[in-house]
């Protein structure tokens, strides 16, 4: 299994693994061992599309000597393009959208079948694609409007941390945006289940979760709230850190802010994605929010929350943005101060709203590109102040790999910056009291100040 894109896109392919082990199936370490080959994908953007393309490419040189192989595309990027995707890429066994991964064995049982005697039929397989002939091919595109895989459990590698997906779907319409049809309206997850796998992840050694889903903070649940959700996840036993993404500003609500402030375990860090700084891009990107409403959210969670890192997603060159109102959008980045930003052109997606603009409002590839950099200097600039302030500081680090270099180990603050520092590997899961020594502007170096057991926190 691969897995290209978002966060939930890493926990689709934790399900599916899931999934699949039920069913007997091993995950294996590289494709050349395996038999069966899944590229989860991402949609996003055309460039991230452009990278799965190549390497499914790449992996059908696999298939040399091993026509058994199966080689399937899964996720986002599956569901939009479909059928246009064996065309393209012929030598491809399965396409499947993220509403069918309950499908998953049946299908590769029905591929297997298809094949032939998998292992020793490639040539005639080979030969009726050669004629088009498609019997070999499945596609699985329904979008489930009630699928939220309850039931099922991912599999996920050994580790400290955890991602938990709470809610699948969209029911915002951002003009830019391909997820609401890729992966179609929302659906929450109930809250019963969400905590029981909490506990058992706890019980497992996990002392950090990621609460994951597209618009995270508009989860509901038979009366429970997001804010009510989180308040319980951050009291189960053994769970030290609690994070979620990605929340939609405007239900960024004091409820919420409040539950983060006053809950220990809620880790003081918000990402909170603004596109842009301008009110008539913002309109014209359905966002639902002004400037205005934005800069009051940030003011709501500094208040509460002191100290509290800000992270954010900004759109360049969204269709129609004038230069001027480009400009608004540096002018939010110096207001606000981000402790990160990703950065991104607009990348026109068929299907969505603004890729039905007219033709004169798509700004000129040279002319994005100027807005990326220029924005990303600013934003690089002020994460490296930041940090740059915080050298000297003692925090709290969750261990979570080692580091490139022998003997060193990497994880981060509750704020979400990452630190590298001398250790060793095997203690990767404890927490360690670090100070920060040195910062590339965007990680820190630092070194351990006290043991694993006094900074445990009771
Ligand atoms: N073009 C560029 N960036 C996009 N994003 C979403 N759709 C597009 C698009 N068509 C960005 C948004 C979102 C992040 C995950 O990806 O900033 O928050």
């Amino acid at each position: 299994m691969e897995t290209y894109g978002c966060q939930m896109n890493v926990s689709d392919g934790e399900l599916m693994a899931g999934i699949l082990a039920a069913e007997g199936y091993e995950l294996v370490g590289r494709p050349e061992d395996a038999d069966v080959v899944l590229v989860n994908t991402c949609a996003i953007r055309e460039h991230a599309e452009q990278r799965v393309l190549g390497r499914v490419a790449q992996l059908n040189g696999l298939k040399t000597g091993r026509p058994g192989l199966v080689l399937g595309v899964t996720g986002c990027m599956a569901q939009r393009m479909g059928e246009t995707l064996l065309r393209d890429a012929p030598y491809v066994d399965l396409v499947m959208g993220p509403d069918s991964y309950r499908s998953l064995p049946e299908s590769l049982e029905r591929l297997g079948a298809q094949a032939g005697d998998r292992g020793t039929d490639g040539d005639s397989r080979r030969a009726r694609r050669a004629r088009g002939d498609r019997r070999g091919q499945l596609t699985v595109l329904d979008l489930h409007p009630a699928e939220n895989y309850a039931g099922l459990e991912q599999r996920r590698a050994d580790g400290p941390t955890a991602w938990v997906p709470i809610q699948r779907g969209c029911d915002h319409r951002c003009t830019f945006c391909i997820v609401p049809y890729v992966r179609g309206p929302e659906k929450n997850r109930a809250a019963g289940e969400i905590l029981s796998e909490v506990e058992g992840l706890a019980g497992r050694g996990v002392s950090e979760v990621t609460l994951l889903g597209q618009t995270v903070n508009s989860y509901h649940w038979e009366g429970v709230s997001f804010a009510s959700l989180l308040r319980s996840v951050a009291r189960v036993p053994g769970i030290r850190r609690v994070r979620f993404t990605s929340p939609h500003p405007s239900d960024v609500t004091p409820e919420l802010v409040e539950a983060m402030a006053e809950e220990p375990a809620v880790c003081e860090h918000l990402h909170l994605p603004a596109q842009s700084g301008n009110d008539r891009t913002l309109r014209r990107m359905l966002r639902r929010y002004t400037v205005d409403d934005f800069m009051g959210k940030v003011e709501m969670v500094r208040e509460a929350i002191p100290g509290v890192a800000l992270s954010t997603d900004i759109i360049v060159a969204f269709p129609g943005e004038s230069d001027a109102e480009f400009r608004d959008t540096l002018e939010l980045m110096r207001a606000v101060r981000f402790d990160e930003a990703y950065t991104y052109k607009y990348s026109r997606r068929d299907g969505t709203p603004a890729a039905r603009l007219p033709s004169t409002d798509f700004v000129p590839a040279a002319e994005a590109q100027a807005r990326l950099e220029e924005l990303i200097e600013v934003a690089r600039g002020i994460q490296a102040e930041i940090n740059q302030s915080e050298v000297g500081r003692s925090e709290e680090v969750l261990i979570e790999r080692p580091g490139r270099r022998e003997g060193q180990v990497v994880g981060k603050t509750r704020r979400n910056k990452v630190v590298a520092f001398d250790g060793c590997a095997s203690r990767v899961g404890e927490y360690a009291l670090v100070g920060l020594e040195r910062t590339t502007g965007a990680t820190f170096a630092g070194t351990e100040t006290s043991s694993a057991a006094t900074a445990v926190r009771a």
